[in-house]
């Protein structure tokens, strides 16, 4: 017989730790020996998204204990002793192998089985392998993905194996553009290959793309697009060279892979309700069992902003806020805490740029500010665009603003400013949005 809580996060990482500060910050009466948290990572939680930032940094990189959450949202610093010092079982580098819903237990990889009351499901989500799209060579010792530490730490250890070397980046999307630009200050000449028309295509306009394509180039990057990598040539274990669908052959002494991920919901298959490739909650986060919560990039939740369409977002707010809420809820039998009311967020930081998108991405994009790159271009660009759907703002992207100015494109996504004349919009630009 295992240990029993009446509170398992199952999943250790950016939703995890900020369950946890939650879950001590609402239970003033306090809650020792209540709370566990299995994670088959070697480490407390930790800010995932400094992995393809900080990380990466040639010099004065960032490591860990500086990014254990919740330091991300300029809260706490959660390491293995916060959790200790309140009574949080964090139970690491154990994987739980199944779950039974009915009973309410997890078996894990050490052999235990674990019981609970209430679970809330924090699982992640895992990178796309090659050979999931037909591709070949993820075993290579020079192939790298980027998910969890031991992921970023092979890509330091390859990196600094071939200085001034040649690096394919396969895929345009979050990881490649930020794995790319995190290669380029560590002297690689970097090849970025992937099928779409533009970079980042699932968010950004055209427009919007050929200027972070240009700021690229600038750096040296080279882009192929309209093609997929269609094997890698491998030799003594490493990948010499990278096949395209058109036969050119690019030689690579190290490839980063950044092909998208894939929600970890296996262990609840024929168990939960699914929906967008994800566990299916409601507007407190709970499952189609009324014991088990579901959180962050696993969670497909209504989302109030979209007249309650369910949405999967694989974006660190989304953890943060959703586990807060989802803590809030189980903590809360008498139902009075409230629906989840998200406004969607993202952002990415790269080279000296860095951008934030509020909203859906919906309708006409109605662009403002300099778009055009060129070497005269200002270091510190400011430009984005904004989504008008139905008469109103549904969404809106900018690059290098001030914490005032994307406080007030956040403020104008959620109120829905009404537009009633696109071309006025188009005139004032960002003005629209940000008055005097
Ligand atoms: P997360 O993946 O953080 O944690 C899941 C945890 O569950 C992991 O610890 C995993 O090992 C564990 N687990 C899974 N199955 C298990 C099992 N069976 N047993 C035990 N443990 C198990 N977002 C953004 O908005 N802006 C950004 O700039 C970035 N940048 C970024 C960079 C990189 C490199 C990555 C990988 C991701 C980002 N993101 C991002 C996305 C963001 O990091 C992501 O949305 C959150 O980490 C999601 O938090 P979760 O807790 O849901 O999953």
């Amino acid at each position: 017989m295992g240990r029993a809580f009446a509170y398992v996060i199952l999943g250790g990482g950016v939703a995890a730790g900020y369950a946890a500060l939650e879950f001590v910050r609402l239970r003033t009466d306090g809650a020792a020996g209540e709370l566990c948290i299995i994670s088959d990572e070697a480490v407390a939680p930790y800010e995932r998204p400094a992995l393809s930032k900080g990380y990466l940094f040639p010099e004065g990189a960032a490591r860990l204990p500086a990014f254990h959450t919740c330091v991300g949202a300029n809260d706490q610093l959660l390491t293995a002793d916060w959790y200790k010092e309140h009574g949080i079982e964090l139970i690491l580098g154990t994987k739980v192998t199944s779950v039974d819903v009915r009973g309410k237990t997890l078996d894990t990889s050490t052999g235990e089985t674990i019981s609970y009351a209430t679970l809330i499901v924090a699982t992640g989500a895992q990178a796309l392998k090659l050979e999931e799209i037909g591709g070949n060579g993820s075993d290579a010792e020079n192939v790298c993905y980027l998910r969890n530490i031991e992921d970023a730490d092979k890509l330091v250890r390859v990196m600094r194996s071939c200085p001034g070397g040649d690096a394919v980046v396969i895929g345009g999307g979050y990881i490649g553009m930020e794995c790319a630009a995190a290669l380029v200050a560590n002297n690689i000449k970097v090849t970025i290959v992937f099928p779409g028309k533009h970079c980042m295509e699932n968010l950004f306009t055209p427009k919007i793309a050929e200027f972070y394509e240009n700021y690229y180039a600038s750096k040296g990057v080279t882009f192929i697009k309209g093609t997929v990598v269609s094997s890698l040539e491998i030799s003594s274990g490493k990948v010499t060279t990278a096949i395209l669908r058109d036969g050119r052959r690019l030689p690579a002494d190290m490839v980063v892979v950044g092909i998208g991920a894939r929600a970890n919901t296996e262990l609840f298959q024929g168990k939960l309700a699914m929906e967008k490739r994800g566990i299916k909650v409601n507007e407190q986060m709970r499952t189609s069992d009324a014991s088990v919560y579901a959180v962050g990039d696993v969670a497909a939740f209504p989302v109030k902003l979209l007249g309650g369409e369910v949405r999967r977002l694989e974006h660190v707010d989304c953890a943060r806020r959703t586990a807060r809420h989802a803590v809030a809820a189980a903590l809360d039998p008498s139902g009075a805490t409230g629906d989840i009311d998200y406004l969607p967020f993202f952002y990415s930081r790269v080279f000296a740029l860095s951008w934030r998108f509020y909203g859906d991405n919906a309708g006409e994009a109605v662009h403002f500010g300099d778009l055009g790159f060129s070497a005269s271009s200002p270091s510190t660009p400011k430009f984005g665009a904004i989504w008008v759907s139905a008469g109103r703002i549904a969404g809106a992207f900018l690059e290098g603003g001030s914490p005032e100015e994307y406080e007030a494109i956040a403020h104008a996504v959620r109120r829905g400013t009404a537009v009633p004349d696109v071309a006025v919009l188009a005139r004032q630009g960002l003005a629209f949005i940000v008055r005097e």
